[in-house]
């Protein structure tokens, strides 16, 4: 069985093909990147992905070198995520599936997320820290479901860097930046906001800004930043894995690629005696693939849905896994 999956939740259109075995046939994504200096509009990102869904499907059949009648499972990104996007998502795969008379399955973005990290790494019942621009989620599974044991308040951590990023000047995505300007820091304070479990980062935002206005030089202000915040991140993600007793951490999102926090995490799980996993970097961000295997996964569990729909506010907890 192969799975054709869309993603769609925000700004990235993504169409991605994987087999039941997990293997990874294609990958392929566009994404919309608003003027410099505005926010996504989800209008207009609706409209990019509109514009470039058949193009991408087309792009994804040749990259697998798969014919569309070798399809015989459709996954759409159910939520969460921007209502407009979501809704060309569901649309786009609603059409495909009726065309082709095949099953359609809405799935979780975050558990997305989760379940192609454990395809990709050796971890098999991880905390996994999610860490995207959007989303900051610290989740394990217990229970019957995924369920978040710490989170932002406010932004997520990849905005937060995005947002210094812009009051430094230095250009989006502010990451990578962030990143090497870091490595030529020392430390100042900056708030460090852990409230039980979970986190807020609009406070640090802030007063990074004001000390670069005062004259602390951006590398300064970058490592002090990370150092802060990635502590946060790993002090939540440790106590989590204190609460429920795994052994595995599994980092993914796209701020996956900062080798501080790889670093953090890591002395973090040796000090416990964990393992520590990374999901790769071609799967860490919003894609297709992430998509397509937890329909597969979904599939294989018979996970039914009664309406094919999309769910904006879904949280990740809201999801009965029946799989694992
Ligand atoms: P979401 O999944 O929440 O919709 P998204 O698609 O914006 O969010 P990703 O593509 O997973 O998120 O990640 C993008 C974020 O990753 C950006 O905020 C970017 O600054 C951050 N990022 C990329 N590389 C690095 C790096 N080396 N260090 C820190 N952050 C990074
Ligand atoms: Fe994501």
């Amino acid at each position: 069985m192969i799975c054709l999956g869309v993603e769609a939740t925000a700004h990235t259109f993504g169409v991605g093909i994987v087999t039941d075995k997990g293997k990874v046939l294609a990958n392929v994504l566009d994404t919309y990147r608003p003027p410099e200096g505005w926010g996504i509009e989800p209008m207009k990102a609706a409209q990019h992905h509109e514009e470039v869904a058949e193009k991408l499907l087309q792009k994804a059949l040749k990259e697998a070198k798969v014919d569309l009648s070798e399809i015989g499972l459709i996954a759409y990104s159910q939520g969460p995520g921007l209502p407009p996007c979501l809704y060309k998502g569901l649309e786009f795969c609603k059409k495909l599936a009726g065309d082709l008379k095949l099953p359609l399955i809405g799935v979780n973005h975050c558990i997305a997320h989760i379940e192609i990290g454990k395809l990709t790494t050796k971890a098999r019942d991880p905390v996994t820290l999610y860490v995207s621009g959007a989303n900051t989620q610290v989740i394990a599974f217990v229970g019957g479901k995924y369920r978040i044991f710490g989170e932002t308040q406010d932004i997520g951590i990849g905005n937060a860097l995005d947002k210094l990023g812009r009051d430094l000047g230095i250009g989006f995505p502010a990451g990578p930046k962030v990143e090497q300007l870091a490595k030529k820091g020392k430390w100042i304070e900056l708030p460090y906001v852990v409230k039980g479990m979970d986190l807020s980062f609009s406070g640090i935002v802030s007063e990074a800004a004001r000390r670069v206005k005062k004259g602390t030089s951006k590398e300064d202000v970058c490592f002090s930043f990370q150092e802060s915040a990635f502590a946060m991140l790993t002090e939540v993600t440790e106590r989590a894995m204190a609460h429920t007793g795994k052994k595995e951490v599994l980092l993914t999102g796209g701020v996956a690629a900062n080798q501080r926090l790889r670093d953090m995490l890591s002395i973090m799980a040796k000090e416990r005696g964990d393992k520590f996993y990374v999901c790769p970097k071609e799967y860490c961000g919003d894609c297709g693939a992430n998509i397509a295997w937890l329909g597969i996964v979904s599939h294989k569990a018979e996970v039914k849905e009664k309406e094919h729909e999309i769910k904006p506010r879904q949280r990740t907890d809201d999801v009965e896994v029946t799989w694992t």
